[in-house]
């Protein structure tokens, strides 16, 4: 029987050909994104080439507690269950300056680890109803920057910045946001574990960026994104790891796992103490991520604060 399942930033990069891909087994599909314009442009097209008619458009701003709430509350009066959540939507607007969104979230943050969170959190009982409930985290291998010890996972600026504090660049809020997610994607998978929902987390180490999303960096992240793409695997390499990670028999009932793009289990890697090759080798290769993940204090953390930040817009005192 095919998967019911949710893809969000479906209409495009990986998103949308995982979609593509799913469809084309037979999966029901559910694009959950925020433009729907764009999305009915992309769900056209899946549709043709695929001859299945189960793909849905339904609206999602992955950072906006309201739109998250609205977006679970129809999925549940739609579908009868959710088997995988694959939380593919990111933010990485390149070369933009720190904003806030629309909750008064850091937008990256609010983006790529709040809205993941508040999402799986109000779907918990969608998932229940499936017999193979799985929920799948898009991480990137941004985060091996923690590989260096001085790498602090900042919260100070996740509401604001504080006066005489710094903004942080692009790529620090970008990787706290995947390294936040993947100590996130550890804490759900313990808590959910007795309700047999798997929760994972790929480790993808680069895809090719399409037009639009190098459209959205500034001039310079533009030049570096062109280089890059000359380099980069086509989105389709990705895009069958999402499928397999989120209907292939061999990962059901697999959970807490953080895996690399060959979909080999992942270890944690103490630079700290790790000397000379053994350093190289967790900054270079691909079968480490940076063992401050495993840190349950931080993991605990991490979920309190996007159950804080959850909880939508500060009211004013
Ligand atoms: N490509 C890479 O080299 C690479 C490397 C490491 C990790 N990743 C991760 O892989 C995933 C897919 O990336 P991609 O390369 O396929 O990028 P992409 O083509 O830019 O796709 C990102 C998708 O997220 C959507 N999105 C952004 N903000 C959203 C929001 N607030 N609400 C709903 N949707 C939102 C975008 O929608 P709009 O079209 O409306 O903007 C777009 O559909 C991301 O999680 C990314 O962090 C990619």
């Amino acid at each position: 029987m095919g998967r019911i399942i949710v893809v969000t930033g479906a209409n495009s990069g990986i998103g949308k050909k995982a979609a593509h891909r799913l469809a084309g087994e037979g999966h029901t599909v559910v694009m959950a994104c925020r433009s729907v314009e764009r999305a009915e442009e992309a769900r056209r097209a899946i549709v043709e080439e695929t001859g299945n008619e189960q793909v849905d458009v339904m609206e999602l701003d992955t950072s906006s507690v309201d739109s998250i709430r609205s977006f679970a509350g129809r999925f549940r009066e739609r579908y009868p269950r959710l088997d995988t959540l694959i939380h593919n939507a990111a933010y990485f607007n390149h070369g933009e300056a720190y904003r806030l969104g629309p909750d008064g979230t850091e937008i990256t943050f609010a983006t790529n680890v709040v809205g993941p969170f508040l999402l799986t959190r109000l779907l918990l009982e969608s998932l229940k109803a499936s017999a193979d409930p799985r929920v799948l985290n898009a991480g990137s291998n941004i985060i091996k920057h923690f590989f260096d010890p001085k790498m602090q996972l900042d919260f100070g600026t996740l509401r604001g910045l504080p006066v005489g504090v710094e903004e942080p660049s692009v790529y620090r809020r970008y990787c706290r946001s995947k390294m936040a997610l993947l100590m996130l994607t550890f804490a759900l998978a313990r808590e959910l574990e007795s309700d047999g929902i798997a929760v994972n987390y790929l480790h993808i180490n680069g895809a090719r960026m399409s037009k639009q999303t190098i459209a959205k960096f500034s001039l310079k992240f533009r030049v570096i994104a062109r280089v890059q793409n000359l380099f980069l695997r086509s989105v389709a390499y990705m895009a069958n790891n999402y499928v397999e990670l989120a209907a292939g028999e061999r990962f059901r009932g697999v959970t807490g796992v953080c895996f690399n793009d060959r979909l080999e289990a992942m270890a944690p890697g103490n630079s700290e103490t790790a000397r000379g090759l053994d350093q190289l080798r967790f900054g270079l290769g691909r079968g480490h991520y940076p063992w401050r993940a495993d840190d349950r204090g931080l993991q605990e953390r991490v979920r309190s604060i996007c159950e804080e930040l959850s909880a939508g817009a500060p009211t004013a005192a």
